[in-house]
């Protein structure tokens, strides 16, 4: 069975980001997550010189293509790598200072629309998941957690609240081996009817998927790592699809801004601690109508922007590996 052709993937909030970023010629910019280079191809056209990341290696394959990896110097340098990575990364090709970071994270539509990468609940196909082709897939941890570990993730990830019974009703059809299966499993233990507006195999699916990548781990140690690369006055922003990875940008740049709770909404904000390393961001934005209308998939996205102090970064040893 040769997969569905996957429609190009649309770049979300493009001209947010571009805003937020603002990518002069000449600049160093760090694209995390290429994906299919939207994002790339406006800073390059801006300009810029642009280091991108994409642990996916066909992402990372047609980006080969383009000639700005050409260039003397290239203009366009390729990470095949975890953007986890990007401080050890960069230094290994000769950057410690950059300009900007931009996260688009998540999955692309190259990946959602391949039945074969095992992303999609609506097509079936191998129990995969892996953005990068190897390591643990979603098949080893639904046959081989125990019922406990895959309820967590469910409840964790997924925000199920039935991650009990979905659990359960995977290891009594264990093993799994098709994302089909795995669909009809989850819709069954939850009573699942055709028609409904949405799918309940949704959150499972989520929730496997940022198990089997560790995404949330990644988001953190990206986050930090772009503190430490970018220079004084560099800025960093980053689109996120749902609320559990919002929330950790939103509390990374309220830490690193140096708000602490405050005792009564009447007091002023106190800061304690090391010196802010951002400043106080600006208000999430999110995709217009139009946008939406044009890109449904734009519809969960929520984009978060700050501006890097000339404080020197926190967390410098979470960054050494
Ligand atoms: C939403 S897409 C990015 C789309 C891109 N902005 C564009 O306009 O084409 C996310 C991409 O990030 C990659 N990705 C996600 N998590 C990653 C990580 N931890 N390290 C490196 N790449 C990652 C995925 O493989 C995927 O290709």
């Amino acid at each position: 069975m040769s997969p569905p052709a996957s429609s190009p993937h649309v770049p979300v909030l493009l001209a947010e980001v571009l805003a937020a970023l603002d990518p002069r010629p000449g600049d160093l910019v760090v694209d995390a997550t290429f994906g299919a280079g939207g994002y790339t191809r406006a800073f390059l056209d801006a300009g810029a010189t642009v280091h991108a990341f994409d642990r996916d290696p066909d992402a990372i394959a047609a980006g080969r293509a383009w000639p700005e990896t050409r260039e003397t110097p290239p203009r366009l340098v390729l990470h095949p790598r975890r953007f986890s990575e990007m401080v050890a990364a960069l230094a290994e090709a000769g950057v410690s200072r950059v300009d900007g970071v931009a996260m688009d994270v998540g999955v692309s539509s190259m990946q959602l629309d391949q039945a074969e990468r095992g992303f999609a609940f609506s097509a079936d196909g191998p129990l995969d998941m892996t953005m990068s082709r190897e390591g643990p897939t979603a098949a080893d941890f639904v046959n081989g957690a125990p019922e406990s570990a895959i309820a967590d993730v469910l409840f964790n990830y997924g925000e199920e609240r039935q991650s009990r019974r979905v659990a359960r009703a995977i290891v009594a059809a264990r093993p799994l081996t098709t994302t089909g299966e795995l669909a009809q499993v989850v819709r069954k233990a939850l009573g699942y009817r055709p028609g409904a507006p949405k799918d309940p195999a949704t959150r499972s699916f989520q929730a496997i998927r940022i198990h089997v990548n560790g995404e949330l781990d990644e988001l953190e140690r990206a986050l930090n790592g772009a503190e430490q690369v970018l220079r004084s006055g560099g800025r960093l922003a980053v689109v996120s699809f749902h609320s559990l990875e919002d929330r950790i940008v939103k509390q990374f740049l309220r830490d690193a801004a140096g708000a602490t709770a405050r005792a009564s909404r009447h007091l002023p904000e106190m800061t304690t601690g090391p010196a802010p390393t951002f400043e106080k961001p600006g208000k999430a934005i999110r995709p217009s109508d139009a946008e939406i209308l044009r890109n449904p998939r734009a519809r969960s996205a929520t984009l978060r922007a700050a501006v890097r102090t000339a404080a020197p970064p926190r967390n410098l040893e979470e960054q050494a590996a």
